[in-house]
């Protein structure tokens, strides 16, 4: 596979260029990736309050968390977990803006059940660092000043991050196509390309 046509595949396999209807794919490419939710069936069984139990490991931290079998990961992380450095943006599939990793691999947290990720590993940006000391690509980030307000920056960052863990870029154009699913409304994409070329080199 060249890592440069996989336009960003997410844990779904449905490619996130193609998930945004970007080069005339859209409702063809939603199904499968809503598919693969659903196939993601709660292990955990709701108990009589309607609540479902869900452990999950966070940034290394294990936790046990009750949850509504319709409360999104997102929501999750915010409201039970604390954890409020993921962000929402468009709530529905469309920004990239919730990215977090799910087993290592990229994941819109806004359209994931937070009851299908029960026994999995999950990263945000929130546990990136390795306590002060930044990782090289959100180090890259500060070096090239790859945002304006910044909103933007935590899903940009996980999903960069992952997309070199899926295999480097071997070009610019490559860069911009894997990272399409992740939008920026301050247009700040030469710096964000930037950040991402040399947090690459740094982290391979
Ligand atoms: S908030 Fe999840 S994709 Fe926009």
């Amino acid at each position: 596979m060249n890592p440069d046509n996989d336009a960003g595949q997410g844990q779904s396999g449905v490619s996130r260029q193609g998930f945004l209807g970007v080069g005339a794919v859209a409702a063809a490419d939603v199904a499968p990736l809503v598919a693969a939710v659903a196939d993601a069936a709660p292990t955990v069984a709701a108990e009589n309050d309607g609540l479902v139990a869900v452990r999950v490991t966070v940034n290394g931290d294990r936790h046990a968390v009750r949850v509504d079998p319709r409360a999104t990961l997102l929501d999750t992380l915010h409201e039970k977990l604390e954890l409020t450095g993921t962000k929402k943006g468009c709530d529905r599939g469309q920004c990239g803006v919730c990215t977090v990793h799910v087993d290592g691999r990229r994941m819109l947290s806004c359209l994931t059940p937070a009851a299908t990720t029960n026994g999995r590993e999950i990263t945000t940006i929130d546990g990136l660092a390795d306590g002060e000391q930044l990782p090289p690509m959100q180090q890259a980030f500060i070096d090239h000043d790859g945002f304006q307000y910044g909103f933007c920056t935590p899903g940009q960052i996980m999903s960069a991050v992952a997309m070199v863990d899926e295999g480097p870029a071997s070009t610019d154009d490559g860069i911009r196509e894997r990272m399409s699913g992740n939008i920026c409304r301050c247009s700040a994409y030469p710096f964000i390309g930037d950040a991402i070329r040399d947090g690459q080199e740094a982290m391979r």
